[in-house]
């Protein structure tokens, strides 16, 4: 219904991200492949670009079947660009424009900027402004900095933002992003998790057809809304691995393999605890613990692929930010794609791929796994690293250090939701630390380990702060905590924000 002409921006995800908000399906595009079937586009939205118009190298696409034919909104380097391109001037900015702005002398209060107020605050980030409007063009708003922040050419629906509407610092962005496609150019707003699940699961029956398709799940809710999905297109056709790397929370490989099963699926629990452990011994640098255990990933699941006969798909949880940041915070991708450099590739990777959430972000996710049927305890699952416990492990590991962790761990996330706090907190977890401490025990004298809790939020996991959990809460964990698992006779929470630490303490 919307076509999104991508000319590079960061920002081109989250126009998406924000037109989909409004329940309307979009589709990104890059600008050197214009889709042939314009007329199933109702509107069309060009994005901003890194590039300036007047480099040599810019981006130039053919506009022909679009202007004046669809509604479009040209954001920031697209305004630009109909201005380059229709009879107006774009140059250098005199000062760099970044940042917030506020628009004045609106016009089309109608229209474009329906229910957007004078003063309502914009994020600008540009180095060329627009400095004649293109033939035809009426200027809509203007902020201190910038005269032409929004134009509209007369007798089409085309408009020009020097703004990013998509972005939250834009205070009415959704506003006028509704304006636009709602009220000016009548997309439907028919877009929901239902239709995505019903859209999705057709296109993968096209897709897959009678072939068999091997996917490894991690517990987490990306890969788990994948497998449902997936699931629901093709059946039993969908062969799912679970594995146990030995690093899991305390109890995990069962509970988790349990409530797979009870949705249905066909999973296979793989237990190679031993062989991760074995991989991991006497290694205390956290790099090399990561490469330790996404090649033995690597090498379990294609153990557990070739049990399969002919198959001939490999599908993932992969979504949006991880294609954009190519860093997987979730699940067995980020170990992948690390293997690449390794040399050979193994067999199933070879496989075609299949990634139904490529195009969601996280919270879509988990709206699809709502409609899904799936429970909110797992929705709502704290992320999990792909490493596990090894780096929460610091320095090398042991069994019984797996152990101690898996207890305390157990012990604060048990605390956490008894406590009702676990929805309060975006991840949380303990540390086991390398240093022993003295304590005393009845008459005896202690010299044993040091753990450290932390909990933070945080809404993608780039920057996160600590959570001020109740000192009564933290007082209860403490102390269940040095009286139940042996080892441990001190615990400390952490109290340092991201940047400059990190979450994770390896
Ligand atoms: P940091 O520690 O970088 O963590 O602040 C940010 C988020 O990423 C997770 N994380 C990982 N996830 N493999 C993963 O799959 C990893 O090696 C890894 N390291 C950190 C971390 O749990 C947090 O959610």
């Amino acid at each position: 219904n919307l076509l999104i002409l991508d000319f590079g921006s960061q920002y081109t995800q989250l126009i998406a991200r924000r037109v989909r908000e409004l329940n309307i399906y979009c589709e990104i595009h890059p600008f050197h492949k214009i889709p042939k079937n314009l007329n199933e586009f109702k509107a069309v939205i060009l994005s901003g670009s890194p590039f300036s118009v007047r480099a040599e190298d810019a981006p130039e696409p053919d506009l022909s079947s679009i202007k004046g034919k669809l509604p479009v909104l040209a954001v920031c380097f697209g305004a630009q660009y109909i201005a380059h391109h229709f009879g107006g001037e774009v140059a250098p900015s005199n000062t760099r424009e970044f940042g917030r702005a506020k628009l004045s002398v609106i016009k089309d209060a109608e229209t474009l900027f329906k229910n957007v107020k004078e003063g309502s605050q914009v994020w600008m980030s540009h180095s060329d402004s627009i400095k004649e409007l293109p033939s035809k063009a009426v200027r809509l708003a203007s902020t201190e900095d910038v005269l032409n922040a929004a134009y509209r050419i007369e007798g089409e629906d085309t408009f020009g933002l020097q703004f990013h509407p998509e972005v939250y610092h834009t205070k009415d962005g959704a506003q006028i992003l509704k304006n636009f496609l709602v009220e000016i150019a009548g997309v439907p707003q028919t877009w929901t998790p239902a239709r995505f699940v019903d859209l999705t699961v057709a296109e993968l029956k096209e897709k897959i057809g009678n072939q068999k398709v091997v996917l490894g799940l991690s517990g987490g809710v990306d890969s788990s809304v994948a497998a449902v999905l997936l699931h629901q297109a093709i059946g039993e056709n969908l062969y799912c691995i679970f594995v146990n790397n030995g690093l899991l929370r305390k109890d995990e490989f069962s509970s988790v393999l349990e409530q797979y099963k009870g949705m249905g699926l066909n999973v296979k629990g793989v237990d190679a605890s031993s062989r991760f452990l074995d991989a991991l011994a006497g290694i205390s640098d956290p790099e090399t613990k990561r490469k330790k255990i996404g090649n033995t990933f690597i090498d379990v699941f294609d153990d557990e692929a070739h049990q399969i006969q002919e198959v001939s798909f490999l599908a993932q949880g992969t979504i949006y930010p991880d294609v954009i940041e190519s860093v997987s915070v979730n699940g067995p991708s980020v170990t992948i794609k690390s293997h690449h450099n390794v040399g050979g590739l193994p067999d199933f990777m070879k496989l075609k791929v299949v990634e139904p959430l490529r195009m969601l972000f996280k919270d879509e996710v988990r709206r699809v796994g709502a409609e899904l049927g799936i429970s909110n305890k797992l929705l709502g699952r704290h992320p999990f690293p792909g490493p596990g416990l090894a780096i929460r492990i610091l320095g090398d590991i042991t069994p019984e250090k797996v152990r101690i962790l898996q207890e305390v761990d157990a012990i604060f996330i048990n605390g956490l939701r008894k406590w009702d706090l676990y929805d309060q907190v975006w991840q949380a977890g303990a540390m086991l630390l390398p240093v022993s401490s003295v304590g005393v025990m009845g008459d005896e004298r202690t010299y044993e380990k040091v753990v450290a809790l932390r909990a933070v939020e945080s809404t993608d996991g780039m920057t996160a702060d600590w959570v001020d959990l109740p000192y009564a809460f933290l007082q209860e964990t403490s102390n269940k905590i040095i009286n139940q698992v042996k080892g441990v006779n001190r615990v400390v929470y952490d109290i340092s924000s991201k940047p400059p630490a990190t979450i994770e303490w390896e």
